[in-house]
């Protein structure tokens, strides 16, 4: 009895150890790569449609807190040509009011904001395209790009 119990606990231990080593090396790296800026903010906004579908105000401010956080970042402001900015203003408005909207659990609202928002995602892309301003090319089916030549 003694000889089979013996290993199992040892390995026990062995699992333990190695969980808590790994726990402890965890905080040195991060835990996963985030996701560049452009793709989480398709990411929020497609859940910001599914809170307002299901009057779910708790997903609705997670979502609206991640597009805000969004525009904060470093890496939003690739460009600063006067109409960029103005488009980056006129987002973080909106998302300024999506959050408000939220908070308050005003569903109409949230949802005007939302198409308020979603037209300027569309203005700013088209300008982008219209100017032939792309950082990365060939980011996917929605990403600015460079009109071929004609
Ligand atoms: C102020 C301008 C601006 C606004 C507003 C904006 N975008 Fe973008 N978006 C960009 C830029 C610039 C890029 C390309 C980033 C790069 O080249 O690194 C981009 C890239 C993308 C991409 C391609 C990312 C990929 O890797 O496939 C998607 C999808 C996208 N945006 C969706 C959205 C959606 C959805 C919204 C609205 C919720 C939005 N964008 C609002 C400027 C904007």
């Amino acid at each position: 009895m003694r000889r089979t119990v013996r290993p199992v606990l040892w390995s026990a231990v062995a699992l333990v150890t190695v969980g808590v080593g790994s726990a402890q090396e965890r905080p040195a790296q991060p835990k996963q790569k985030q996701l560049p800026v452009m793709v989480r903010k398709l990411t929020h906004a497609q859940k910001v449609l599914e809170a307002l579908a299901r009057e779910d105000y708790t997903l609705l401010a997670t979502h609206a807190d991640g597009l805000a956080a969004c525009v904060k970042d470093v890496t939003w402001r690739i460009n600063d040509t006067e109409r960029y900015l103005m488009f980056s203003n006129d987002f973080g408005r909106e998302v300024a009011s999506l959050q408000k909207a939220a908070k308050d659990k005003r569903g109409d609202a949230a949802t005007l904001a939302f198409i308020d928002m979603t037209m300027t995602c569309v203005k700013c892309h088209r300008y982008l395209r219209d100017e032939g301003i792309s950082r990365v090319p060939d980011l996917g089916p929605l990403a600015p790009r460079t009109r071929p030549a004609e």
